[in-house]
């Protein structure tokens, strides 16, 4: 079968090796003239990012790069943005890159038309409708990670350096308008940022499946999702240069942040602190805790487990069978087994757990939490207690 398509859902999605060839094709559709590409300085350097911006010269795109996004972004990053694609006379934005780039670029092009400032349209009650969406530019995504399933996400996570929290920007139009998926442009990813990238696509399917409310066709694409992780997922990291795991895991994360406008839950919940105060890496951190919180909620989702295990062929139609399946899965892609591998010790959990418990995600979690519970979770992942 060929690994091509043009899909409808979420959103307009290119979806093929090869496709960042119609870029410039996407940006005109738009009614671009002048993009901006907004990506970080790494990539920056990279020749894939000078063959965007040629392919899109070629077509007679005005077309610049902004690089100033760090990792975990932060409102700077997304102000000097703004202050680029004003002083530029930009009309759209190009947002190439991993989760931070991405989400960045879709702040960047919901703030430049905007008066207030970012911490206004914080995805609280309804304060999404403060934006005045006319001054939204229009955003064409091309990931070049498979994990954060940006490019498909109405939101965006920029942490507050004033308080050390990461804050999720939120309006229904951040849906980026096109998404070139090309599998071609991840296969450079080293082995450790594959694992680490698809292992948050894994925890976005799975705490979306997890997660306790009605929500049938978000089930029906986390399911799938998780599927393709576990097929796909050890051959993508095994041998990069695999386009079709590459292209498997790069649809993978589209759905897994498809899939969890259902609801997030406890992993991200502790991932989101630990990146704020100490910039552990995302899908890294998400794939330690996985099965401590796996195991914390148990008795809440023992049912839906099981169904879970017998959709993926697991040897055993179980929790156990599940759990077990998690954990020889991190260790066949090297993610450590502890928090504390990664640095979050023991004193970090107390100052941790409030912030765990407000986050965003923890609403969604299948076992209602206090900050005593996240507190005591915390030890458990860093002391590898199950
Ligand atoms: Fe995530």
């Amino acid at each position: 079968m060929e690994l091509r398509g043009n899909w409808n859902y979420p959103t307009s999605i290119r979806f093929g090796a090869g496709r960042i060839r119609e870029l410039p094709d996407a940006c005109r559709s738009l009614g671009m003239r002048s993009p901006l590409l907004v990506t970080d300085p790494g990539l920056a350097a990279l020749p894939m990012v000078a063959r965007a911006v040629e392919l899109c010269r070629d077509a007679g795109l005005h077309c610049v790069v902004f690089s100033d996004v760090q990792a975990n972004p932060v409102e700077e990053n997304v102000n000097r943005g703004v202050a680029a694609f004003r002083s530029g006379g930009h009309d759209g934005v190009i947002a190439f890159g991993g989760g931070s780039a991405l989400d960045a670029a879709k702040a960047i092009a919901l703030m430049v038309g905007q008066t207030r400032p970012l911490w206004d349209f914080e995805d609280r009650e309804d304060w999404f409708t403060r934006v005045d969406v006319s001054g939204m530019a229009p955003v064409v995504a091309v990931p070049t990670t498979a994990g954060t399933g940006s490019e498909v996400g109405r939101a965006s996570v920029i942490t507050d350096l004033s308080d050390h929290t990461k804050k999720i920007i939120f309006h229904p139009k951040m849906l980026p308008a096109i998404v070139i998926e090309d599998p071609e442009l991840t296969v450079g990813l080293p082995a450790h940022v594959t694992a680490a990238t698809g292992m948050d696509a894994l925890s976005h399917c799975l705490e979306a499946w997890c997660s306790p409310f009605y929500h049938p066709m978000a089930e029906g694409i986390a399911a799938e999702g998780m599927r393709l992780v576990s097929r796909w997922l050890p051959a993508a990291v095994r041998d990069g240069g695999n386009v079709d795991a590459r292209a498997h895991m790069l649809v993978a994360s589209s759905m897994g942040a498809t899939a969890f406008q259902k609801g997030l839950g406890a992993m991200h919940s502790l991932s989101h602190p630990c990146g704020a105060n100490l910039n552990t890496h995302h899908g890294l951190t998400n794939a330690v805790v996985m099965p401590y919180v796996l195991a914390w909620n148990r008795r809440a989702i023992e049912d839906k487990m099981v169904r879970l295990a017998a959709y993926l062929g697991l040897g055993s139609h179980s929790f156990e069978g599940f759990l077990e399946w998690v954990l020889a899965l991190r260790s066949e892609i090297g993610i450590p087994h502890t928090l504390a591998e990664i640095g979050v010790r023991e004193e970090h959990a107390a100052a941790f757990a409030p912030q765990a418990l407000a986050d965003p995600s923890t609403g969604g979690n299948p076992l209602p939490m206090t900050e005593d519970d996240f507190r005591v979770l915390y030890l458990n992942c860093i002391n590898g207690k199950m």
